[in-house]
């Protein structure tokens, strides 16, 4: 499948070099790939992470069974993702530093709309970013994305910096996730039936990134309320 709007808009390098690259691929009903979609505005995205960052700092948070995070997080938007030991929620305040999340940078905000535009979903505004970061040995186990208020706005997850394996499931956990490999640029989207599917990432292998170096930077852009 082609994407001229996506092409024309932000000169891919890769437009038209090849009728045999899918570029989007649909996962399953309500789940898309959009292979390379982030990568025209990598640069804005590395310079926003970094902003964000220095304002509010990654941090391994505590499950509520007492878990240390083997991936770093940080959060923006009005709305922050967090766990601690009395459960997982969405929080208008950072907790480490008792103030709100940096605003949302536009170009997350443009990236989430035009993703889940491209993946059947139009009109999607986040209001809360998860900003993941996977050092090498970093995982994150199979859970649903859940605590949101509305199941109508889907998933825009966006992988940036070294290769990492996706398990992709069935909504319910025993059913066997796909395993797919996602680098940098690649974009998933999932929303409708595919909502509540439980996902993942396996260990991250160690490597460098031309952009990035030796990590795997992942956003997750949700309507949380
Ligand atoms: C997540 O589910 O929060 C992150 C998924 C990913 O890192 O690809
Ligand atoms: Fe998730």
């Amino acid at each position: 499948m082609t994407r001229p709007d996506h092409d024309a808009m932000t000169g891919d390098l890769f437009a038209g070099t090849s009728g045999a690259l899918p570029r989007y691929e649909t996962l399953c009903p309500g789940a898309m790939l959009l292979r390379g979609f982030a990568r025209p505005a990598e640069a804005a995205l590395q310079a926003a992470i970094d902003h964000v960052a220095r304002a509010a700092p990654f941090r391994h948070m505590i499950t509520p069974g007492g878990y240390r995070m083997s991936v770093a997080m940080t959060n923006c938007g009005t709305y922050g993702w967090v766990t601690d030991r009395h459960g997982y929620r969405y929080d208008t305040i950072d907790p480490e530093r008792g103030k709100p999340w940096p605003p949302m940078p536009k170009v997350f905000e443009r990236l989430a709309h035009d993703a889940a535009e491209a993946a059947g979903f139009p009109g999607f505004t986040p209001d809360a970013c998860l900003i993941n970061r996977y050092d090498p040995g970093a995982r994150l186990s199979l859970h649903q994305d859940k605590d949101e208020r509305d199941y109508d706005q889907p998933i825009v997850s966006v992988s940036l910096g070294l290769p990492a394996t996706f398990l992709f499931g069935g909504v319910r956990r025993k059913d066997r996730p796909a395993q797919l490999p996602l680098t940098h640029g690649d974009v998933v989207v999932w929303g409708g039936p595919s909502r509540l599917r439980y996902h993942g990432v396996k260990r991250l292998e160690t490597g460098h990134h031309p952009l990035l170096g030796r990590c795997r930077i992942n956003l997750t852009l949700r309507r949380a309320v």
